[in-house]
């Protein structure tokens, strides 16, 4: 295994066509410190032009035509690969087929596709042309998030591409891939980095536990933490710990009801919590956030239930009566 090859996020590409955007990808991942290996790509197509590239550059291949089989079945066979493969992403590179929305849902955030247009302009065939005919004055690309509706999932990034006046749909595609081959590794390895990114994390912690009511942030011995109440006399109901005393993780630090719940939960579930140094011993359990598919709902669930054991009884009725409805 080379060096460092095991903190890599490890992808499997879907293509259908020429597949450019997956050499793109490929050269991305060997070059020093990338974010992202590539164990396998995986085609519809038999004759897909990318698979002999893949192929020549050592890279696991699979293919399973979609001719005479259910989508579902064909779905089944292409995701048996990606299991097999120990992928932990899927990156859609022109794969011109629609996946079952079972599929989609099993690999939510972690299935990630690139399309020809400025999102949420032209979702489905014939960006180019429909761009030109709008006479819009740039075309472009947008990776995004692949969810059930077709190319309407969160957006990561874009690249604009300006558009000239004798340009055809072709001229157009052409410099369009060009900006794609930038844009799709770039995107795709910020993407995979954001598990561990103490930035990212602190800004999805924030918006929750902002979004409870009467809470604000406020530091705490150097570290920020979410108060609820007046700036004045507000109640710490979580704290934000990145690294600290040795540890490890970046955490959330929210209030369990006693003792036993907290050294419960650490010795059951070690990869989702752990006793902070000082915080642990009133009873504060931290529930880390750089680990592999951490579930928001749960942290969600955390920060209200600490939120409610500080919160004033007005604040926690006025709650009730909202979860009511
Ligand atoms: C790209 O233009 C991409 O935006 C779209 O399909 C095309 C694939 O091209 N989803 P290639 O096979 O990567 O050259």
């Amino acid at each position: 295994m080379p060096e460092g090859s095991q903190s890599k996020a490890r992808i499997a590409i879907f293509i259908s066509g020429t597949g450019t955007n997956m050499a793109a990808l490929l050269y991305a991942s060997r070059l020093q410190e990338a974010a992202f290996e590539i164990v396998l790509v995986a085609s519809n197509v038999e004759s897909a032009t990318g698979l002999e590239l893949a192929k020549l550059e050592g890279l696991a291949t699979f293919t399973h035509s979609h001719k005479g089989v259910t989508r579902e079945e064909q779905d089944a066979a292409m995701e048996r690969a990606v299991t097999e493969a120990g992928a932990d992403f899927i990156v859609l590179a022109g794969y011109m087929r629609i996946l079952s929305d079972e599929f989609v849902e099993r690999w939510e955030g972690r299935l990630l596709n690139i399309h020809p247009s400025l999102l949420p302009k032209y979702k489905g065939l014939d960006t180019f042309q429909r761009a030109i005919d709008a006479g819009d004055s740039h075309a472009g690309s947008s990776v995004h998030i692949v969810t059930a509706e077709l190319d309407a999932g969160e957006v990561l990034a874009q690249v604009r591409v300006a558009i000239a006046p004798e340009d055809s749909a072709e001229s157009l595609a052409q410099r369009v891939k060009l900006a794609e081959h930038q844009l799709y590794p770039r995107a795709i390895a910020e993407y995979v980095s954001r598990g561990s990114d103490p930035d990212f994390l602190f800004a999805k912690l924030r918006e929750l536990a902002l979004a409870l009511p009467e809470t604000h942030e406020k530091d705490s011995h150097g570290s920020p933490g979410f108060r609820v109440g007046t700036e004045k006399s507000g109640k710490f109901f979580a704290h934000f710990s990145q690294q600290h005393h040795g540890s490890e993780h970046i955490a959330v630090l929210v209030k369990t009801s006693s003792m036993d719940e907290l050294m419960g939960l650490v010795e059951n579930q070690p990869g989702t919590y752990y006793k902070p140094a000082y915080y642990g011993a009133s009873g504060w359990v931290g529930v880390i956030l750089n680990r592999p598919n951490v579930d928001w709902e749960h942290v969600a669930d955390w920060l209200e239930r600490s939120w409610r054991q500080c919160a004033p009884s007005r604040l926690t009725k006025l709650l009730d009566a909202a979860d009511q409805f």
